[in-house]
């Protein structure tokens, strides 16, 4: 098939080297020139395993370009998908301005039938926004659905090559065909394509992400409870994770869940609730759980140095949303790293991949020297009072623990990820703090 993707972020350029990686000629088209010309030059903007190679394949055969020529991409593709950022606004509601930019443009140079594919994560009633919008601009016939997508970030071409179900919600026999037959190659295991209206598929990736979310709030408060009552929430996770009612998976507690879609989904989903008259009120407490954990070891920190981090040097190892990604959107260290140097401590921040966006993300505090960018791990450490950790990352797991202690001056970790066995670190004399269990002190 011939496919235009516009948006060319992390879910455009996934998608459409995926596509392209199965046979499809795929255009993958965004406005920002930088990005387009970093593509052409065979360098890849974002970070995410395996994805480097898989584009250079597709591109040296000829399936995959990479273009800001919407107006070609339009006339030369039967289907178009969607894929722009659907940031929030500042009450919460989704952003749909890129969204129904797009739109228009495709209405204004369609040369045929096509089949418009949503792919964004979007409020319930945008496709018949986008329908409209392109309706302003074109005779041609032409048909709007709504496929959400599920991928995680780090392993988002397994998620999308091997996903768990795909969501199409149209009432076109036809288009729905057509969609079948695009995503067949991606569900040779036996995997559901679900078929449905366009409204529900649009709520489906909502409530998919509102029920992830929740999972974790809810691990997370289970983790507080935990240290008041003197319980292990590793021991209380298994527990419950081994019913298989409940299952193993996302119930891992932490420092709060970021990224750019938990955040800015469980708030677009309690602001259409709001504009319908009704409080989602599991939402909202999840939400504001998430907030406080976001610094929850910011009191851990501050009891340990008996509330004064003036002129303490913290090391912070991770300052992406999680491992495998060099995203820092809604990043937990964010919240963090800001309130300790609030508190008047100095910070040396290490990641393995997130460096460049720390770069702009502190520019204030690189500038007044309360943060330090630093590009080894163990070079972190030099001159600091304590070690946090605020990424899972691999090599953060059986770090030289000896080493750790020489270095820091004092010999203190603050794990916001639960690595390490707080019996060992207690052994070795290492003061630990992680999240729900109980410290080696
Ligand atoms: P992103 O910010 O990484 O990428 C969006 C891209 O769209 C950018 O490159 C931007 O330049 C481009 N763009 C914006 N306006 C444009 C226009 N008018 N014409 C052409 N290009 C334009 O965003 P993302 O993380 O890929 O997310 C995209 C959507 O997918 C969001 O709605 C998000 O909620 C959803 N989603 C994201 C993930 C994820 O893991 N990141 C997973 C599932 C769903
Ligand atoms: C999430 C969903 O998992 C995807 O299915 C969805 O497509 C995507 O959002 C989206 O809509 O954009 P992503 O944000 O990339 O994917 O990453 P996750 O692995 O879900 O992690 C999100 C946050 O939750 C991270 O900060 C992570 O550390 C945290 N988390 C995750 C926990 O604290 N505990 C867990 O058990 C799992």
């Amino acid at each position: 098939m011939r496919i235009a993707v516009v948006g060319t972020g992390y879910v455009g350029l996934v998608a459409g080297t995926c596509f392209a990686d199965v046979g499809n000629d795929v255009i993958c088209v965004d406005n920002d020139v930088n990005k387009i010309e970093m593509l052409n030059n065979g360098k890849i903007p974002i970070y995410e395993p395996g994805l480097e190679e898989m584009v250079k394949r597709n591109v040296t055969q000829e399936r995959l370009v990479f273009t800001t020529d919407i107006k070609s991409a339009v006339e030369k593709s039967q289907i178009i998908f969607i894929a722009v950022g659907t940031p929030p606004k500042e009450d919460g509601s989704a952003d749909l301005q890129h969204v129904l930019a797009v739109a228009r443009e495709i209405g204004k140079h369609m040369n045929g039938p096509k089949i418009i594919v949503n792919k964004s994560t979007v409020p319930v009633g945008t496709a018949d926004k986008v329908r409209d919008e392109v309706k302003k601009h074109t005779h041609y016939d032409f048909s709007v659905v709504s496929n959400p997508e599920f991928l995680k970030e780090g392993a988002a071409i397994d998620d999308f090559l091997k996903p768990d179900r795909v969501v199409v919600g149209t009432d076109n026999e036809e288009t729905a065909e057509t969609m079948r037959n695009l995503y067949a190659p991606f569900v040779r295991t036996g995997k559901p394509i679900l078929i449905m209206d366009v409204r529900s598929a649009e709520l489906t990736k909502y409530a998919a992400n509102a029920m992830l979310a929740t999972k974790i709030s809810f691990i997370n408060e289970i983790a507080n409870l935990c240290e008041k009552v003197g319980a292990d929430v590793e021991m209380v996770r298994k527990g419950i994770g081994t019913d298989r009612r409940i299952g193993p998976y996302f119930i891992f507690p932490g420092t709060g869940y970021g990224g750019s879609c938990f955040p800015k989904d469980v708030k677009a989903i309690i602001r259409t609730a709001r504009e319908y008259g009704m409080e989602l009120k599991i939402l909202e407490a999840v939400e504001s759980v998430n907030n406080r954990q976001k610094t929850i070891l910011l009191d851990k920190i501050k009891n340990y140095f008996n509330n004064d981090l003036k002129g303490k040097v913290l090391a912070v190892w991770g300052l992406s949303f999680k491992p495998n990604t060099d995203d820092m959107r809604e990043a937990p260290a964010i919240s963090l790293i800001r309130a300790l140097v609030k508190e008047g401590a100095k910070i040396r921040a290490h990641d393995p991949e997130a460096l460049k966006e720390a770069e702009w993300r502190f520019e204030d505090l690189v500038k007044t020297k309360d943060v330090f960018l630093i590009k080894k791990r163990y070079e972190a450490l030099e001159g600091a009072d304590g070690l946090i950790i605020m990424t899972e990352w691999n090599e953060f797991r059986e770090p030289d623990f000896y080493l750790i202690k020489e270095m820091l001056k004092r010999s203190v970790i603050f794990d916001g990820r639960n690595l390490y066995d707080p019996k060992r670190m207690a052994k070795i004399s290492i003061d630990y703090f992680p999240i729900g269990r109980p410290s080696s002190l």
